[in-house]
């Protein structure tokens, strides 16, 4: 019922345009998506190479200093990650005030935003050595505060890190494994686990790193800008999609599996009832990530002989929609959140822990995001105009005559 355009006159020259459906906030080198055609590059290289042949830490070094690394480059950024694992013990004791049923998200952002209390050292956003090591704290540390999110969700004692493992190997360690027993990575699991990382490393400029960028304007601080990240990544619009996901497929199973109904209700715009995992604001085709995620989601149940009648309600989902002229005609497809969160929990994870696997894959791109902005020689604070519609000029009425 708003008469925009008066408003606009009213304000003078300003772009109204709620959501950003055609805003750009940044010209940005990092990663490319043409969202017709289904195209995903991290710095030129397509997703489906870095999927296939690259490792999570490589594709996190790629992304934050723009090239792939040497194998020396490499050797010495996953040993100085490796080195910065443990958590204060102080910063650890914070778990214990949470509630043991709180959601890991809140608890992972309160302590990643924690983090700067302890490393007062490196917080100046202009400082190269000390931007450096805000990035390498991150990187170790979060995969750790998100570990210990879980055990105290379970109510089991914290492992500390051990660093003779991977990245992604030692995040599996201190999330399953349990203290004074032998706790042996599945090779198979780690591996999937360390590709979903590399799909979901960075999405130019997405709801949270938009947040990032956003609190980083002020020149807040990286652990600062990170946490206001993973905040924004809970929505279930955003990252918390493939929570959303599994328990959207739950209730079909639930009720016998009646996806045509399901479907109808989708079309039928029930309140709240959303066809979760599909829809893009970019993709206008299958999400490339999405493709291979459905491989992976097919090879891991299999290959850890752990079939999901809920897979196969996905598939029949995805199959309904995409011969359906509702979701045809709005070009609406699986997106990466889709399937993984079947493979999640064929891992074993909760579903409260699926958007914190998409905050740890996320991480390396809310932290290239941040310092290319940051190196920008002219960076002006985020700051956008509104169209006021509220009560003109009134007098202030006293409490007695109200
Ligand atoms: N199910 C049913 N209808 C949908 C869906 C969906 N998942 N997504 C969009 N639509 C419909 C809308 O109702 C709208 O229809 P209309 O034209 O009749 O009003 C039309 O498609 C356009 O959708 P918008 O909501 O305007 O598209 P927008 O770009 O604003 O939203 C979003 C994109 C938020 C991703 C949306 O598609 C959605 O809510 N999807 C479900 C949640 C989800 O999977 N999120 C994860 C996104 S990817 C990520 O963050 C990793």
């Amino acid at each position: 019922g708003v008469d925009v355009s008066a408003l606009l006159k009213e304000t003078g020259y300003v772009t109204y345009d709620p959501g950003f459906m055609n805003t750009a906030n940044t010209a940005s080198a990092i990663t490319y998506i043409d969202g017709d055609a289904g195209i995903l590059r991290y710095r030129g290289y397509p997703i489906d190479q870095l999927a296939e042949k690259s490792s999570f830490l490589e594709v996190s070094y790629l992304l934050i200093y723009g090239e792939l690394p040497t194998q020396t480059e490499l050797a010495a950024f996953t040993d100085e990650i490796r080195m910065h694992t443990l958590l204060h013990e102080d910063l650890r004791r914070f778990f214990d005030g949470f509630p043991r049923d709180a959601h890991p998200m809140p608890v992972l952002s309160s302590a990643v935003s924690a983090l700067s209390t302890f490393y007062q050292d490196s917080l100046d956003p202009f400082d190269a050595d000390q931007v450096q090591a805000t990035t390498i704290r991150l990187l170790a540390k979060v995969p750790t505060i998100a570990s210990y999110a879980y055990k105290k969700s379970i109510g089991q004692p914290f492992l500390y890190p051990d660093n003779s493992l991977g990245y992604v190997e030692n995040f599996l360690r201190m999330t399953f494994g349990v203290p004074a027993t032998q706790y042996d990575v599945d090779p198979v699991v780690a591996k999937v686990l360390d590709m979903l990382f590399v799909l979901h490393a960075d999405h130019e400029q997405n709801c949270s790193t938009a947040t990032v960028r956003m609190v980083g304007s002020s020149q807040a601080n990286l652990f600062a800008s990170v946490s206001a990240g993973v905040n924004a990544l809970f929505g279930p619009l955003h990252g918390g999609a493939n929570q959303a996901v599994l328990e959207m497929l739950n209730e079909i199973q639930a009720d016998g599996g009646d996806v045509d109904g399901f479907v109808r209700r989708v079309k039928n715009k029930e309140q709240g009832v959303k066809l979760m995992g599909f829809g893009h604001r970019v993709y206008k085709n299958y999400d490339p990530r999405a493709a291979i995620v459905k491989k992976a989601a097919q090879d891991v149940l299999e290959r850890m002989h752990k079939p999901d009648p809920l897979l196969d309600i996905a598939m029949k989902l995805e199959q309904v929609a995409l011969a359906d002229d509702f979701f045809v005609s709005r070009k609406l497809y699986p997106n990466v959140d889709f399937y993984t969160g079947l493979i999640y929990k064929a891992m074993g994870f909760p579903q409260k822990m699926f958007t914190v696997l998409f905050a740890l894959g996320r991480l390396p791109g809310w932290i290239a995001q941040w310092r290319e902005m940051m190196t920008e020689p002219n960076l002006k604070i985020g700051r956008p105009r509104q169209l006021y519609t509220g009560a003109p000029e009134r007098p202030y009425v006293p409490a007695d005559q109200r």
